[in-house]
C-alpha cells in the first residue's frame, strides 16, 4: 500500500489509532509509576516528597525523556485526529443503517461512547496540563524558579473541585481503556483464538487498576494522608 493510501485508508487509520493508543497506554504505566513515589510519604513521613521530587526532576531534565515527550504529544494528536476522521467517515457511510441498528444488543455502552469518553479525557487533560505540565515548563525555561512538584500536587489536589475533576477524568479513562485496550490489538489485526481472551482479561484488569491507582494517589493527597 502506498504511504499516501495508508494514511487515508480506514485500515491505515485504524492501525495508527491502535499503535498510538498502545503508546499512550505505555505512557500511563510510567506516569503512574512516577506518581506512586508520592505515596513513599505514607511509609516514611520524613520523606516529605523528596523521592517524588527527584523522580519528577529526572523526568523533566533528561534529554531522552524530552524527546519521548514530543513523541507523546504527537501520538496524542494523531490518535485524536485519526479517531475523529474515522468517526465522521463511519457516520457518513452508514446513515440509514443506524435507524435499524440496535447497538445495545451488540456492544457495551462504553464501546459506543468512545468519542464522548475521549472528549471528557481531552477536557481533563487540558485542565491537568495547565495545572502541572505548564507550571513545570514555565519554571524550567522561563522563570528558572525552583520546582517543587510535590508541593504543586498537594496544593492542587487538596482542593475539592480539583479532586472532583480528577475523579471524573480517571473514571472516563477507565471506561475508555476498558474498550480501547483490546480494541487496539484488534485494529492491528492481532486476533487469535487463544490469545484474544487473554488480552481482553489483561485489558480489563489494566482499565480498572491504572485509573484506580491514579484515584488512590489523588484521594491520599486530598485526605492529607500524604503530608
Ligand atoms: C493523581 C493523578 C495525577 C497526578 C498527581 C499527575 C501529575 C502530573 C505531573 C506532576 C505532571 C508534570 C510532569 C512534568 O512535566 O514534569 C504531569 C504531566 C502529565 N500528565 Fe499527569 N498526573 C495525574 C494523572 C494523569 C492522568 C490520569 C493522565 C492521563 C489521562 C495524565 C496525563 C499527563 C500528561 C499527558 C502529562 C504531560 C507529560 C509530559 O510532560 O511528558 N496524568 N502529571
Amino acid at each position: 500500500m502506498a504511504t499516501k493510501n495508508f494514511f487515508t485508508s480506514s485500515v491505515g487509520r485504524k492501525i495508527i489509532v491502535g499503535l498510538t493508543g498502545l503508546f499512550l497506554i505505555s505512557f500511563l504505566v510510567v506516569h503512574l509509576l512516577i506518581n506512586s513515589f508520592i505515596l513513599v510519604d505514607l511509609v516514611n513521613p520524613n520523606d516529605n516528597g523528596a523521592t517524588f521530587n527527584e523522580a519528577a526532576h529526572f523526568m523533566s531534565h533528561n534529554w531522552l525523556i524530552r524527546v519521548v515527550e514530543i513523541g507523546l504529544f504527537a501520538g496524542l494528536i494523531a490518535h485524536i485526529a485519526m479517531t475523529v476522521k474515522l468517526t465522521i467517515e463511519n457516520k457518513k457511510k452508514r446513515p440509514v443503517q443506524y435507524a435499524v441498528f440496535d447497538g445495545k444488543a451488540n456492544s457495551k455502552w462504553y464501546a459506543r461512547s468512545m468519542a464522548i469518553l475521549g472528549s471528557i479525557l481531552l477536557m481533563f487533560l487540558a485542565v491537568h496540563l495547565s495545572q502541572f505540565w505548564w507550571p513545570t515548563k514555565e519554571a524550567l525555561y522561563i522563570t528558572h524558579a525552583d520546582e517543587n512538584s510535590f508541593e504543586m500536587v498537594k496544593a492542587t489536589l487538596t482542593n475539592p473541585i480539583n479532586l472532583a475533576i480528577y475523579v471524573v477524568g480517571v473514571v472516563a479513562l477507565g471506561y475508555h481503556l476498558l474498550h480501547g485496550f483490546q480494541s487496539a490489538f484488534q485494529s492491528l489485526g492481532l486476533n487469535h483464538k487463544k490469545y484474544t481472551p487473554i488480552i481482553k482479561t489483561i485489558g480489563t484488569v489494566f482499565a480498572i487498576a491504572v485509573p484506580a491507582g491514579f484515584a488512590f494517589i489523588a484521594l491520599s493527597v486530598f485526605l492529607g494522608l500524604v503530608q
